[in-house]
């Protein structure tokens, strides 16, 4: 089977096409400049930036995977959460291509397509575990109980840990998003140098916060402007509230793995990007005698390959195909 995928939640426009659960093309075009300027997404732009990529980036996938539009067998595209008038139009979109070819059309949950990204390429080797799901919007932990079959144990209540990345590096004068800035220049920095809280470290739910963290890092900066003045104080800075921010994911995913008996631990979304993330996931996991699966870094920000190859796995399960006049769901929420 042979799937043409879509995904325009956000600030990336992706298209991609995937059979038998290998990726044949994922093409993404990022809007990151476009938005940097103002420091943060802006839903108007975006939505525009999709309609003039949409067609580009969709010739591109088909092109690099050698596969004409004839070809596809199904066609599917992120139905929700996302951006209300960017989701609509990749959805509606990848629905009139489904229209035109008579084509299957599967929509999509965003965050269940994260979810199952990290067995790209080895769902034959699946096992149960806990998720994490870190990325700009969210910070959700998930019991994996087997393919398809999960359940949510938490989220963050307020704001998700890669905004944490983002507006602390705001504050400390980096560039959205900031997240892979902090993660660079934590490299060279010093983990202790600075104390910030560890919110929820040891709450008894699997929920997590990060806007507390945001605030006293705010509070922080004012009560000591000049250390902005100073490039190792920066990089120590940003080693600290990395480490603050590791420190609570890992914990609560790794405590959620001892207590649901999972043997598994798996996480995927942009902030998995983060190397620190990275590697203490894998010293955790290592300890505890868990397996780590961590979706590839190309597949942890936004991307359409995953929402072709759960889109895939839907319908080889026996998921029957939507019809076209299904609408997008914004604020669809993992359950
Ligand atoms: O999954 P994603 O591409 O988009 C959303 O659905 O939000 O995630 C983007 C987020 C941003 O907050 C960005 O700063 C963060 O992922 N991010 C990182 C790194 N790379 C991306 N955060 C920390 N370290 C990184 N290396
Ligand atoms: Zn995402």
């Amino acid at each position: 089977m042979i799937i043409l995928a879509i995904e325009t939640s956000c600030d990336e426009t992706s298209a991609a096409v995937v059979r038998n659960g290998k990726i044949l093309s994922n093409t993404v075009s990022s809007q990151i400049e476009l938005h940097a300027e103002y420091g943060g997404v802006v839903p108007e732009l975006a939505a525009r930036e999709h309609l003039k990529n949409f067609l580009p980036v969709a010739r591109a996938a088909l092109s690099e995977a050698k596969i004409s539009i004839a070809e596809i067998d199904a066609i599917a595209a992120t139905q929700g959460p996302g951006l209300p008038n960017a989701l609509l139009v990749g959805f509606k979109a990848a629905q009139a291509v489904a229209f035109t070819l008579e084509k299957p059309f599967v929509g999509v949950n965003h965050h269940e397509a994260h979810l199952y990204s990290p067995w790209i390429g080895g769902f034959e080797k699946f096992q149960p575990n806990i998720s994490l799901i870190v990325s700009g919007g969210h910070t959700i932990l998930v019991l994996v109980e087997s393919e398809l079959k999960h359940r949510v144990l938490g989220a963050t209540i307020d704001d998700a840990a890669g905004e944490c990345f983002d507006k602390t590096g705001k504050m400390l004068g980096l560039n959205y998003p900031a997240g892979p800035e902090i993660d660079r220049l934590a490299e060279k920095g010093n983990p202790k140098a600075f104390d910030f809280p560890r919110p929820l470290l040891h709450d008894a739910s699997d929920d997590f916060s990060f806007s507390g963290l945001k605030t006293s890092v705010r509070y922080f900066l004012r009560d000591h402007p000049d250390l902005l003045n100073d490039e190792q104080k920066i990089r120590d800075l940003c080693a600290s509230i990395q480490a603050a921010i590791v420190e609570v994911l890992v914990a609560k995913t790794i405590r959620a793995a001892k207590r649901e008996g999972v043997r598994c631990v798996t996480a995927s979304g942009g902030v998995t990007c983060n190397r620190s993330l990275r590697n203490e996931l894998e010293h955790a996991c290592k300890k505890n005698g868990f397996t780590l699966r961590l979706a590839e870094k190309n597949l942890c920000t936004d991307n359409a390959a995953m929402i072709g190859i759960l889109a895939e796995q839907k319908l080889k399960q026996g998921i029957p195909a939507q019809d076209l006049d299904e609408e997008i769901k914004p604020g669809w929420v993992l359950a």
